[in-house]
């Protein structure tokens, strides 16, 4: 008997239209868990380094995170893997809601799809019943009116639907795939709309079986009430006027060319700036608390909502007055958004019609700023874009637009501004900036964070999601404060609590922490991703008051209650960097190598490269990796990995075997 996974995977070719209900190991369980974990072994196996992304061999694989409809608070999230066609490597992308613990309830772990259908089409999952149905209909629609259509057509409300919207079915890059509230953001859409797959519908109502029933409800029951009562958990600065936390934090700034600048927010730029460098940010953050309370305080919450079986509601639906409804979700405020903020109707059009063509809300606002840079440059000229409004609001919708049809200019933007870049030609690549190809948050971090630096460079994610991580960001000026903070921070190994008690404003963190740090972010990262946790309730809050409801010492309890498996921290520990090593050699098996793991050069200021070559250097060592950033025999061996180190060795990538 397997409990809390169904121990099957629906297995899907659009091709040959076939589906197939297929056994899986429970060895495959035991080495990775599920959701990211499982995923990245499918990849490994059946996607080998030659196929393009864009070919009906690339698989697009949605895995429930193993814990996905246990009774375990928090444990929602889908995690869809895929091989990236702007990258050409591995991307991982999540959603929440209610996709994952669904899926469970129809009785699979997994969709693991392949081919290319000829026509629009949507899955539609009822249990044992599974169809491939014409999606002619729903050409052109958004991923909510698409959801509200097949719930119709189907007759049941209670159907769980992701869909890709119409930037998705034009294959544009940077296309998201978005359920409910949530959405899988960072490119994962391009692969779901080049295959012709418009939506997937799920509904079960299975039960899904834990091993010891009573004692993980017991335990689960206590655990909501705290994720519940923790102010740490949850989004913590959606409802709040105050947004100190990322204006001192990260060094969110307006994007580096001018768009924002330009039009708005010149004056604020510069305020933030100068804030930052003294961390003196209380006045800017008052100017915030201000500007914020329009659309928190003085506006109307419609409703708050969240994902399944979480206490917290990271989603707000408001009113504002005078004007429609909105959708303010936990990321509504980030970077962008910061510079945007002077001007609220700009900032609330483009997140709303983003969404409505499902597009990576981080990636797109970058790739306004360059348009709008190349045509100050006389890179673009009028004639690259007829009609182009005057004013922000105006220009943004312009080009959203064009990127989603891919029409005009907004067919080579649509490849991501790395490709488009080099179609444009004329020393636009000047102007471009991406990591790994993908366009990354303007995040400029002015004194240098060498552990963001590291997770920056070597994030496989392809988003800088990761480096929020469980460690502050920042030292607390105050020992007495920062000795409170480490009595109650439960999550953190001793070592960690000596490097943070430490810690002095102006200094930086010794090599040998920065690189600690990030193999325990990593650590969190890939368990959060393989038990489908959000970190939001984990490896993000440790960092704010050092008690996340979940962190690598309890997570193994929940996962042998509910699993039957026996499971302790430093097994925990092992499996998430086994995923780690395996992800990276999926990469470097298509030709990731120590030179791409870089930060663009804008995005760093104060750049002293010989110490981010130290870092480099010592962060490789640690993880057993050559200076090239491959994975030694070694290495791979003991985590487990000596097919890997098989297939390095035949295809001349390890000399050493
Ligand atoms: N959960 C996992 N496992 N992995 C992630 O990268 N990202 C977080 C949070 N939960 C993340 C995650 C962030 S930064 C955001 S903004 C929200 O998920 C996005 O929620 P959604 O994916 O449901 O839209
Ligand atoms: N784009 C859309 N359309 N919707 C979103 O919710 N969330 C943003 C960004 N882009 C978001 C989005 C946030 S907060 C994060 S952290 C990343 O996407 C999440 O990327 P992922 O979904 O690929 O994990």
């Amino acid at each position: 008997m397997r409990y809390t996974e169904t121990g099957f995977d629906l297995e899907v070719d659009l091709t040959k239209g076939n589906i197939e209900r297929v056994a899986t190991s429970q060895e495959l369980t035991g080495r990775y868990l599920g959701g990211q974990g499982t995923a990245a072994q499918i990849l490994w196996d059946r996607v080998p380094p030659e196929v393009d992304p864009l070919s009906p061999n690339n698989l697009l694989i949605f895995s429930a995170g193993l814990l996905d409809g246990a009774p375990v608070p928090g444990a929602n999230r889908t995690s869809i893997s895929t091989i990236s066609p702007q990258s050409n490597l591995y991307i991982n992308s999540g959603l929440g809601g209610f996709f994952g613990p669904e899926l469970k309830q129809a009785g699979y772990d997994k969709i693991v799809i392949r081919g290319k259908s000829d026509n629009l089409v949507y899955l539609w999952i009822h249990n044992n019943k599974v169809e491939i149905r014409d999606a002619g209909h729903l050409q052109g629609k958004n991923a909510l009116e698409t959801a509200a259509l097949i719930r119709q057509e189907l007759k049941d409300p209670m159907i769980q639907v992701a869909a890709i919207g119409l930037a998705g079915e034009n294959r544009v890059f940077q296309a998201s795939i978005e359920h409910a509230n949530s959405s899988a953001s960072r490119g994962v859409g391009v692969v779901m709309g080049d295959k012709r797959l418009k939506a997937i519908a799920v509904r079960g109502s299975r039960d899904i079986p834990v091993a010891r029933p009573a004692e993980l409800f017991e335990r689960c029951n206590r655990q909501y009430g705290d994720v519940y009562d923790n102010p740490h958990c949850g989004d913590v600065f959606l409802k709040e006027a105050d947004d100190s936390w990322h204006v001192s934090h990260l060094g969110w700034r307006n994007p580096p060319n001018g768009f924002w600048s330009e039009e708005t927010t010149r004056e604020l730029a510069v305020r933030v700036e100068r804030d930052h460098m003294s961390y003196q940010w209380e006045n800017y953050s008052q100017e915030m608390e201000e500007v914020h309370e329009t659309i928190v305080e003085k506006s109307e919450i419609v409703r708050g909502t969240g994902c399944f079986n979480c206490p917290k509601n990271c989603h707000l639906v408001v009113s504002l007055p005078g004007e429609r409804i909105y959708f303010l979700k936990n990321y509504s405020r980030l970077a962008y958004a910061m510079a945007a903020y002077p001007d609220l109707k700009l900032n609330y059009d483009v997140l709303s019609a983003m969404q409505n063509y499902g597009l990576d809300e981080f990636a797109i606002p970058q790739v306004v700023d360059f348009v709008v840079t190349l045509l100050q440059a006389g890179i673009l000229t009028d004639a690259d874009l007829p009609e182009f409004p005057a004013d922000s609001s105006g220009r943004f919708l312009y080009l959203l637009e064009k990127i989603a049809r891919r029409e005009g200019v907004g067919d080579a933007l649509a490849n991501g501004l790395y490709q488009a870049a080099r179609t444009i030609g004329k020393g636009a690549e000047a102007y471009e900036r991406s990591a790994k190809k993908i366009e990354q948050l303007p995040v400029r971090l002015q004194e240098a964070n060498y552990p963001h630096f590291l997770m920056y460079a070597v994030g496989d994610k392809m988003n800088i999601t990761q480096i929020e991580g469980s460690f502050p960001q920042i030292p607390i000026p105050d020992r007495k404060e920062r000795e409170a903070f480490v009595a109650q921070w439960d999550a953190a190994p001793e070592r960690f609590k000596k490097w943070f008690l430490d810690w002095e404003p102006g200094e930086q963190l010794s090599i040998e922490a920065a690189v600690n740090i990030v193999d325990w972010n990593e650590a969190m990262h890939f368990s959060d991703e393989a038990l489908g946790i959000c970190p939001f309730l984990s490896s993000f809050r440790g960092q704010y008051g050092g008690h996340p409801s979940y962190h690598l010492h309890n997570l193994p309890t929940y996962i042998s209650l509910a699993t039957g498996e026996e499971l302790d921290a430093e097994g925990l520990e092992a499996i998430a960097k086994r995923t780690r090593l395996l992800v990276r050699a999926i990469n470097v098996r298509r030709g990731l190598r120590s030179s791409e793991d870089k930060v663009p050069q804008e995005l760093w200021e104060n750049r002293n490269p010989e110490l981010e070559q130290q870092h480099l250097d010592a962060y490789y060592a640690f993880k057993g990796w050559t200076p090239e950033g491959i994975p030694t025999r070694e290495t791979l061996v003991s985590a487990g990995l000596e097919y890997v180190s098989r297939d390095f060795a035949a295809r001349g990538i390890l000399t050493d075997n």
